[in-house]
């Protein structure tokens, strides 16, 4: 790998946390009643999107449909198969109940990710 490489998969995967904690961020100011700072965390996290899908498009992942759907089920298998059984595995061990909740959820929904990205592959051959 390049450093250009290694650099935009940083870059990608740094803009796609920031659109996320931004809007998080968002939503407390609407809780706060802040609708003009809700508003600017909104819009700025728009713009971290089109940076993260810019880059995403410089390290040519997005490859044709067929193959981004093999891309995106062997993804999700691997969260199912390994990630979040040892990370709620771990979390439990350390008492994190909120971690455990949320990978959770994360766990069981990743199961109908994968079902049916392979129901459309099948569909698409
Ligand atoms: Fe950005
Ligand atoms: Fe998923």
């Amino acid at each position: 790998m390049s450093r250009t490489d290694g650099n935009l998969k940083i870059a990608f995967a740094n803009e796609s946390q920031t659109n996320i904690e931004y809007l998080a961020y968002a939503h407390k100011a609407m809780d706060d009643g802040l609708m003009e700072i809700a508003q600017l965390f909104r819009e700025a996290a728009g713009a971290e999107i089109v940076h993260a899908l810019s880059h995403l498009q410089a390290m040519g992942v997005v490859r044709t449909t067929k193959e981004n759907l093999e891309e995106a089920s062997e993804g999700e298998d691997l969260e199912i198969s390994s990630m979040y059984p040892k990370f709620i595995e771990e979390a439990i061990s350390e008492g994190r109940e909120e971690a455990v909740k949320s990978f959770t959820i994360a766990f069981e929904r990743e199961k109908h990710h994968r079902a049916m990205f392979r129901q459309a592959l099948r569909q698409l051959k």
